[in-house]
C-alpha cells in the first residue's frame, strides 16, 4: 500500500540531464559487465594487438583512448616484404560474423611483422572473446593504407627492417 505522503516513483518526474545520463549509461554497462568481453579486452592487451594496430600506443605507454584501439596505424613497417600497414580492426571485425572470425584467424597467414602463427595458436574462445571485446567498441577509423610491394618506396613514415 502506498503511503499517502508519498508520491508514486514515476521515470517522467527524473530531469531531462538525469533520463539522458541514464540512456547513455546503459549499453556502456552493458559492455563492461559481460565477462566476455572483459576477458576479450585483457586479451587483446596482453596479446600485444594495440603495439601496432592503435596508431602511438607504445610511445604513449598504453594511454590512448579505448575510443580509438585498433583503428590502425599509417606508420609502414617496410622489409624484403614490402610495406605493410596494420589492418584497422575495427572496421575489419565490423564485416566479419563471429564464425567467420574464428575460421579465419585459425588459418590466417599475413606478410610480417603480423605475429600471425600466434594468433592461430589462441583457442577457439579466446578468440570469440577478442571478437566481442572489438565489436564492443564498434566500427570506426579509415582503412589502413594498402600494401605496397619491395620495389615501392612508402611515404614517411615507415620503419625500416633490418
Ligand atoms: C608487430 C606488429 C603487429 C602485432 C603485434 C599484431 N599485428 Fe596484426 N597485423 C600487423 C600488420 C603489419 C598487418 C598487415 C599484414 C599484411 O599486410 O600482410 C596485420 C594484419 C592483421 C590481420 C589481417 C587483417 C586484414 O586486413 O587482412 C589481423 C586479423 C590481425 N592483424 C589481427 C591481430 C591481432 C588480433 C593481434 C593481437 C593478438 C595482432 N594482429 C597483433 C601487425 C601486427
Amino acid at each position: 500500500m502506498t503511503e499517502p505522503h508519498r508520491k508514486p516513483f514515476r521515470a517522467g518526474r527524473l530531469g531531462p540531464a538525469a533520463a539522458a545520463l541514464l540512456v547513455s549509461l546503459l549499453p556502456a554497462t552493458a559492455a563492461a559487465s559481460s565477462p566476455e568481453v572483459e576477458r576479450g579486452r585483457y586479451l587483446t592487451i596482453i596479446g600485444g594487438c594495440n603495439d601496432c594496430h592503435t596508431a602511438g600506443y607504445a610511445p604513449a605507454a598504453g594511454k590512448v583512448p579505448e575510443k580509438d584501439w585498433l583503428t590502425g596505424d599509417v606508420l609502414g613497417w617496410r622489409g624484403p616484404w614490402g610495406t605493410t600497414y596494420p589492418s584497422n580492426l575495427r572496421l575489419f571485425m565490423a564485416k566479419l560474423s563471429e564464425k567467420e572470425w574464428v575460421t579465419l584467424a585459425k588459418h590466417l597467414e599475413t606478410r610480417p611483422p603480423m605475429p600471425w602463427f600466434t594468433l592461430q595458436k589462441m583457442t577457439d574462445g579466446d578468440l570469440r572473446a577478442i571478437y566481442k571485446f572489438v565489436r564492443s567498441l564498434g566500427p570506426a577509423g579509415s582503412p589502413a593504407p594498402a600494401y605496397l610491394p619491395p620495389d615501392k618506396t612508402p611515404p614517411q613514415p615507415y620503419i625500416q627492417v633490418p
